[in-house]
């Protein structure tokens, strides 16, 4: 079944349960990538994406502890153990972002990064203060620029992989900034108005 269907509407918040159900499920239903086809770009393209390509990869590559920790806690704090199960899961499915674009680099023969400035500072704002809220907004920003970033690639390039690769990391990524949102907003509700307004102010 295509998990997409899976989740509620948007006017409601979707409980970690139903989360857990469509993880489980979307990651049994993936596109077929054509590895076969090997890299399939031409030189100018690969001058054109290979520092940016790289970079991503290395964004989508971690091993989650940090998440994980903050998660824990705060599922604990808001009694809700599941959310530790889906965050997991959450965590497994940019792992296969991290390895899909790695396997693609690797095939176009573009050398991956070990440090990236931009992921390094990132990183650096999501480890400071390790609460589910600190960690949700820059991750919400940086989802973002990724559906314009996969976009641009897929409308842009020839390569059969890597079209593919990017409608397959589109379609997730749509569903993580969901996630995230969603999130936000489970944290937000109860927040007096004045403190929220500065919440805003700040993001
Ligand atoms: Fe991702
Ligand atoms: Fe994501």
């Amino acid at each position: 079944m295509n998990p997409h269907k899976l989740l509620p509407t948007l006017s409601s918040i979707t409980t970690s349960d139903e989360w857990y159900t469509y993880y489980k499920a979307n990651a049994e239903f993936q596109l077929e990538i054509p590895w076969k086809h090997g890299a399939g770009i031409t030189e100018d393209e690969q001058n054109a994406i290979a520092d940016s390509l790289a970079a991503w990869q290395l964004g989508e590559t971690s091993d989650g502890l940090h998440l994980l920790a903050a998660a824990k806690n705060y599922a604990q704090r808001i009694k809700d153990p599941k959310y530790v199960d889906v965050i997991e899961l959450f965590i497994k499915e940019e792992q296969r972002h991290g390895g899909d674009l790695g396997r693609f680099l690797d095939l176009a023969q573009i050398p991956r990064l070990q440090r990236n400035w931009g992921d390094t500072l990132f990183r650096k704002i999501r480890y400071a203060i390790p609460t589910m809220e600190i960690w949700t907004t820059p991750v919400i920003m940086v989802e973002t620029v990724a559906l314009v970033y996969y976009k641009a690639i897929q409308n842009a390039t020839n390569s059969p992989v890597l079209k593919q690769l990017c409608q397959q990391i589109l379609r997730d990524e749509v569903k993580h900034i969901r996630f995230q949102y969603e999130r936000l907003a489970v944290i937000h509700k109860n927040r007096p108005a004045l403190l929220r307004k500065l919440t805003y102010l700040i993001q």
